[in-house]
């Protein structure tokens, strides 16, 4: 089924203006950007989106990462989104991932690694949610 999925290029990779090749990744794998914007993230934003990571050791960390330079937020759009995002980034460890990941060819290390997915259609969900209107997504 045709569905969608909510992606971020990290701070990373809008730092080394790698914005249009994440994308033109993300075209070819099938996926389509029916809604974007690149945004600063607040502190509290990005809290409040890893918040169910908020016990892990690493979070305060991941946070300042996420705030540490532009963002671009993205709803993604194709057949089985989410899996089609997720494989096409690759595992979260650019160590562990794939030849022609997104992560294997353009991620720094395992946190600063240039893209997030979501990790199903519920959580997918809630994260487009949590950064779009309904009408800024024009599919
Ligand atoms: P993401 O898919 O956005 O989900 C949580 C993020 O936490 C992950 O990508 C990485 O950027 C980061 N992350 C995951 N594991 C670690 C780790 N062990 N150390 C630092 N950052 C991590």
């Amino acid at each position: 089924a045709v569905t969608r999925t909510f992606s971020i290029i990290k701070p990373d990779a809008t730092r080394r203006n790698l914005t249009g090749a994440v994308t033109k990744m993300l075209e070819d794998a099938g996926l389509r950007v029916v809604a974007s914007k690149r945004i600063h993230m607040t502190k509290e934003q990005a809290e409040g989106f890893y918040a169910v990571h908020k016990e892990r050791p690493f979070f305060g960390e991941l946070c300042e990462f996420m705030t540490s330079g532009p963002v671009v937020v993205q709803v993604l759009e194709g057949e089985d989104a989410v899996k089609r995002n997720r494989d096409i980034m690759g595992a979260t460890n650019p160590a562990d991932a794939a030849e022609g990941t997104i992560r294997k060819t353009f991620a720094e290390g395992i946190e600063a690694n240039s893209v997030h997915g979501s990790d199903s259609d519920e959580n997918a969900a809630i994260e487009i949610a949590y950064f779009f209107k309904p009408e800024e997504i024009v599919g």
